[in-house]
């Protein structure tokens, strides 16, 4: 019997898998694209305290073997997203986590509070996004992490996850931050920055010029965000995030560290691509002789 149950805090998962933020949309509207039952959670898009337009198309693309995407966090706000989609939540074959976006650590604890007045279960805090109180993003400074995950903590009583950025230059450190300031868990990583030109029009691929790259290619680099924070926090809980298309990508997360990984691009070409990547999954286990996926986590050799 295999058991594909595992564990990040306080909080267990039935499957590693977790729906993206972004590309499994508010989940109430996923319901009718996929089989809920076979993840572990799903996050749905992330939200502000008032509502953002988001930015004009072109928004996304595909670029080589991944994705380009600059969506702009598009959403309704925080009270209408309560308004809308709360009250769908506990109906749900899937624990819901809420996603919090905002311009200043004040505006994210607004927003996860509002987002744990909904019904979620868990928030990430997706720092991804531009720091209004200081430069470039949240999650590029140590210093605006804590306080962006300081200001969650305070404001809510459920398990917290910081989602990082690929693009931070010492990953180990911004990770620390997270968690000092109350983070449960880690979520490595967000997308990267990415360009594309079409060499025909000349035009650039998104029209806001520089997007986030997802997809296989992110891959090694989540990877490699892992490894360097497991080196620095062994003891706290990961999420693998980037290129997840198939059950043997689930593994090497798990085996770098990663208590679950998150399932993001691999929807847009193929929705119910969770079932497939299951399978893979047993068959991988049951050929390695393993009965509990928990078993891989960190479990990797050194040469
Ligand atoms: C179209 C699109 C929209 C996204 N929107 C969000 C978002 O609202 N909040 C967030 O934290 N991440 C967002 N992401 C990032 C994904 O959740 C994920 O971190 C990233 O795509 C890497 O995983 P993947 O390679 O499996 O897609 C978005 C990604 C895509 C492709």
């Amino acid at each position: 019997m295999i058991d594909l149950g595992t564990t990040l805090g306080s909080v267990e998962l039935r499957t590693p898998l977790i729906g993206a933020a972004g590309t499994v949309g508010s989940v109430v509207d996923f319901a009718g694209v996929a089989d809920l039952s076979l993840y572990g959670a799903a996050v749905a898009k992330s939200v502000s305290e008032e509502p953002w337009e988001g930015r004009p198309a072109p928004r996304l693309a595909p670029s080589g073997l991944g994705m380009l995407n600059s969506i702009g966090i598009q959403n309704p706000g925080i009270e209408a997203w309560v308004e809308q989609v709360g009250p769908y939540l506990a109906d749900l074959d899937v624990p819901v986590w809420g996603s919090a976006v905002g311009k200043t650590a004040a505006e994210f604890g607004r927003v996860a509070a509002g987002l744990e007045r909904a019904g979620v279960q868990a928030i990430e805090i997706n720092l991804s996004c531009p720091n209004l109180e200081g430069h470039g993003m949240f999650a590029l400074d140590r210093d605006a992490t804590g306080a962006v995950v300081g200001a969650v903590r305070q404001a809510v009583g459920i398990p917290i996850g910081a989602k990082l950025s690929p693009n931070a230059e010492d990953i180990g450190a911004i990770s620390s931050a997270a968690v000092a300031a109350g983070a449960d868990w880690l979520v490595l990583t967000n997308t990267v920055w990415g360009a594309g030109i079409d060499i025909r029009t000349r035009r650039p691929l998104l029209s806001g010029l520089i997007g986030g790259y997802s997809g296989p290619p992110l891959k090694p680099i989540a990877l490699r965000c892992v490894l360097e924070t497991r080196r620095v926090l062994p003891e706290v809980p990961i999420i693998g995030c980037g290129g997840v298309t198939r059950g043997a990508d689930v593994l090497e997360f798990l085996l770098a560290g990663a208590s679950a990984v998150c399932l993001g691009t691999a929807h847009f070409d193929r929705p119910r691509i969770a079932g497939k990547i299951l399978d893979e999954v047993r068959l991988l286990m049951a050929d390695h002789e393993m009965t509990s996926i928990r078993d891989y986590i960190g479990a990797v050799q050194p040469w």
